[in-house]
């Protein structure tokens, strides 16, 4: 007799690895259908079954996975392989099944070995094989030890698929909580002093994604965008997104002359002229939060130096001063403007437009996001019965598409005054008939109006007629409702 390992060694160790090997290649963190396949193919290569299956099942009982060797002809579904009776057997007995000259999913066997898939008591699947195939040293039968081997493999791969299952289902609610924390931190994102921000254009959604990645740093911002879009709006939230402890400070440069600019921009020591007292200016009230400088565009050349100066220097001097005072501000400017035509035609300095366009927001017009028409048409509605303690009347259909298709020169601001001046006239409802005459030219052109409609200076006066009538008389209320410039509706001999 020789000293080396016989076949039936040779076997046993071959059956050891495998086990050891299969231990590892399913702990992989796979799918499902790999872990079947990579099960199959294991046992096929230590078992020799001619036909090798294994299937599992969810949890409504549907097929989830499967995995076939060497089967004759079209492969059956993981379905066919569960509706066979084998599995209902092998449910009812709980454990491993032999077979004799029988049929599995319509193909026949002289033999059939077959254990179910399990962890803790919940059958998962099972896992058959049919047909030991001729082998020199093997015999034409599974051995008892064939079956006890695949008892094995059945545990092992039973613990394995319900890690993998698990990982599954980890994986499911992970994603399920980063969209719920998407949503909840896009709601945050959308609301900011109590005020909601309407935001369901893509576009809008957009500036709202940068708004949040850029707020807590502390670069600049220069926002875009027409009168009205909502530049001020988005200044407040990238200032309560910050994180930034000291107060949001805005200043118009638009607004004032420069004289008065440059002193409540960087304040002013006292005495410098009679009866001025010491007044600190709005970058040192802004100091540790954020100074908003709207309409950015409008600001004297003069002043755009100075401006520029304290940005680099963090530092600023008052009017009438000496001593620089250091300064920690974030700085948000705003602008309707078209800053390069003015950095070309050497109207605003093409230092400073660098400096403050760290980061540039547009705010899209609203006619090119007219999703956010219905949204912001209910928001004002709701806000403003609410702030007026009024039942919110009813939008009429043919309101809203009236709504929709407007162009809106003033953006949400006009149609914030549009829904308001609506709201305050309407009995109950709100109706296109009602609306009409409150908005600009453009809604009683494009309405079903006459062919006199085409005469738009002709619709314009009988417009802000009907909106002088309906407010009886009083020009400034009329002049809010058209946002138009009381002056401007005088000047048109109103
Ligand atoms: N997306 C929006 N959701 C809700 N209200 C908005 C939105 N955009 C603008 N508004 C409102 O419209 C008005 C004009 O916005 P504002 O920020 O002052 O515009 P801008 O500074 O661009 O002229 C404000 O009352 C603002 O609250
Ligand atoms: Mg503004």
């Amino acid at each position: 007799m020789s000293g080396g390992p016989t076949f039936a060694d040779r076997r046993r160790l071959l059956q050891l690895e495998t086990l050891y090997d299969l231990a590892l290649a399913l702990y992989g963190g796979r799918s499902e259908q790999d872990l079947l396949e990579e099960l199959v193919g294991r046992v096929c290569l230590v078992l020799d079954p001619s036909v090798a299956v294994a299937v599992t099942r969810d949890a409504s009982a549907g097929s989830r996975a499967s995995a076939v060797v060497g089967w004759p002809g079209p492969e059956p579904t993981g379905t066919e392989l569960l509706s066979d009776p084998l599995w209902r057997d092998l449910l009812a007995q709980g454990g491993p099944l032999a077979r004799r000259d029988g049929a599995l999913a319509g193909l026949r066997f002289g033999e059939a070995i077959a254990v179910p898939l399990a962890y803790r008591g919940v059958f998962l699947g099972y896992l058959a094989l049919l047909d030991k195939e001729d082998r020199a040293h093997a015999g034409s039968e599974f051995s008892a030890e064939d079956r006890r081997f695949l008892e094995s493999v059945a545990a092992l791969a039973g613990v394995a698929l319900d890690g993998a299952r698990q990982i599954e289902s980890l994986e499911v609610q992970r994603e399920r909580l980063a969209e719920e924390n998407k949503v909840l931190r896009g709601q945050l994102a959308a609301e900011v002093g109590g005020r909601r921000i309407v935001a369901h254009a893509p576009s809008m959604r957009r500036v709202l994604d940068l708004v949040e990645r850029v707020a807590p740093r502390g670069v600049s911002v220069l926002l875009r965008g027409e009168s009205g879009t909502g530049k001020e709006l988005i200044a407040k939230l990238l200032h309560h997104l910050s994180g930034r402890g000291g107060p949001l400070v805005a200043i118009n440069c638009a607004a004032l002359p420069e004289s008065l600019l440059e002193s409540e921009l960087f304040g002013i020591e006292g005495g410098v002229a009679t009866g001025v007292s010491a007044r600190r200016g709005k970058f040192e009230l802004a100091s540790g939060g954020t100074l908003f400088l709207d309409e950015i565009g409008d600001m004297p050349p003069v002043l755009q130096a100075k401006l520029l100066r304290a940005l680099q220097e963090r530092e600023v001097v008052r009017v009438g001063g000496e001593e620089p005072l250091s300064v920690d501000v974030r700085v948000i400017a705003a602008t309707h403007h078209d800053l390069e035509r003015l950095v070309a035609d050497g109207r605003f300095r093409e230092d400073l437009y660098y400096r403050v366009r760290g980061v540039e927001l547009e705010l899209p017009p609203l006619r090119e996001r007219r999703e956010d028409v219905p949204h912001l048409v209910r928001h004002f509605v709701e806000e403003f019965c609410r702030r007026e303690s009024i039942r919110p009347p009813q939008v009429a259909k043919d309101a809203l598409a009236l709504l929709l298709e407007y162009d809106y020169p003033g953006n949400v601001r006009e149609l914030q005054n549009l829904i308001e001046g609506a709201v305050s006239l309407s009995e109950g409802a709100v109706d296109a008939a009602l609306l009409r005459p409150l908005m600009g030219p453009g809604a009683a052109a494009s309405g079903a109006a006459g062919p006199e409609a085409l005469d738009l200076a002709a619709v314009e006066r009988r417009h802000i007629q009907r909106v002088l009538q309906l407010v009886q008389g009083n020009k400034s209320a009329a002049a809010r409702l058209l946002g138009l410039d009381r002056r401007t509706l005088l000047r048109r001999g109103f």
